[in-house]
């Protein structure tokens, strides 16, 4: 064991920025404009209370749930994040790597640095693939095939491969996110387009980053439900839909017949002043009335804020930045480590909530604003 480890993600947060190159650092770290929902993401959780239930027997928690019939040991995952090769050399490897040594799974990110077939071998896994629908639709199309036949082609087809397709839909144009606009940020294109688009390479000058422009350039702006159906024609895979914060379009996804819908607002790089994730979660949970898993992501940073989305109904919740402050900091075992102290402070929490599986947490473990009004 080496010393002097850092003890939470909060830590591995500073870690992460005496790490990596300022621009670096804010893209991973930063949101949109104000910033206001960014901080909100995490100040919603700390006007959530626990309600903790007393003398009963928690000598074993069980952490454990399922995700579109994939076990998991316990409820936390990773969330689809751009670029790990800014963090770590070995890139989404290693993310990879940490995320099945959990036996968790990861969504990968359609702005990866590492390709699909590099990860998809790289260990045994269930994974999921995240998708934008660009306007070059073959080059999305493209990708979806490639992420499903690696499933097919696994060795051991429960195991290897992409089992379900990530569509984020808050993203037809990109939020304007102020440090990487004065940062000039360079965003480096994915190896899994090459032969299939390229991208004039030329520094940020005027009118924003270079990552605005390949933005510009590739995002869809005319991104429409018609879409989602058009996904669905072109694919076999479960489809969920991430970016959805509104009891109205979480109805919407149900009838498209999203295989689950992520309540997200992007990690406030999107839209800022759009609600805090945990805020509208029972929303989006009741609009869908069990039709379909709910999950969220968006400020989780301790196993007790994933205690609280469980407790408002998330069958699952994701991570994004901190795996991503592992990674910058130490690698996979950071990666891994961070991921294992959630987990861990999860189960603390849990037991402290006598609550002896994620079935026995409650709505009635929790305190809302709105419930002590
Ligand atoms: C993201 N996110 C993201 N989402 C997505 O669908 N595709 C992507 O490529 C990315 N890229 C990305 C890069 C970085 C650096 C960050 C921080 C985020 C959003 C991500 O999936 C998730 O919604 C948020 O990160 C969740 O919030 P937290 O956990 O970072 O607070």
């Amino acid at each position: 064991m080496e010393d002097n480890l850092p003890v939470n993600v909060w830590e591995y947060q500073e870690l992460a920025k005496k790490a990596l190159p300022k621009m670096h650092y804010d893209y991973i770290n930063g949101g949109a404009e104000d910033e206001y929902t960014l901080r909100e993401n995490i100040a919603a959780y700390g006007r959530i209370l626990l309600r903790p239930r007393v003398l009963i027997d928690v000598s074993k928690i069980d952490m454990s749930t399922t995700l579109l019939g994939y076990n998991m040991p316990s409820p936390i995952i990773v969330a689809p994040t751009g670029s790990h090769k800014l963090a770590n050399p070995e890139g989404e490897v290693a993310t990879a790597r940490a995320a099945a040594a959990c036996k968790t799974i990861m969504v990968l990110s359609f702005s990866s640095n590492c390709k699909i077939e590099e990860v998809a071998s790289s260990c045994d896994a269930v994974r999921f693939y995240q998708l934008y629908v660009y306007k070059r639709r073959d080059v999305s199309a493209t990708l979806v095939r490639r992420a499903e036949s690696l499933g097919f082609k696994a060795r051991r087809a429960e195991s290897l491969g992409f089992k379900a397709i990530v569509l984020t839909v808050d993203t037809p144009v990109l939020g304007r996110r102020e440090a990487d606009i004065r940062n000039r940020m360079v965003f480096p294109l994915s190896p899994n387009f090459e032969g299939l688009m390229s991208f004039d390479d030329e520094p940020g000058t005027e009118g924003g980053s270079k990552m605005e422009r390949f933005a510009r350039e590739t995002l869809d702006p005319s991104l429409s439900w018609k879409d989602v159906e058009w996904l669905k024609s072109i694919t076999s895979l479960p489809i969920l839909l991430k970016g959805i914060v509104t009891a109205e379009d979480a109805r919407k996804a149900v009838d498209a017949g999203a295989a689950g819908v992520i309540v997200s607002n992007h990690g406030a790089r999107q839209l800022d002043y759009a609600p805090p994730t945990i805020s509208v979660l029972e929303e989006v949970v009741k609009a869908v009335a069990g039709a379909v898993p709910v999950m969220v992501d968006g400020g989780v940073r301790r196993g007790t804020d994933v205690f609280k989305a469980l407790a408002l109904g998330a069958k699952a919740v994701m991570v994004g930045r901190p795996v991503f402050y592992g990674l910058a900091a130490r690698g996979e075992a950071g990666a891994r480590h961070v991921i294992e102290m959630m987990n861990r402070e999860l189960e603390v929490a849990m037991a402290l909530c006598g609550c002896r599986s994620v079935a026995e947490v409650t709505r009635r473990h929790v305190l809302t604003e709105g419930d002590r009004i």
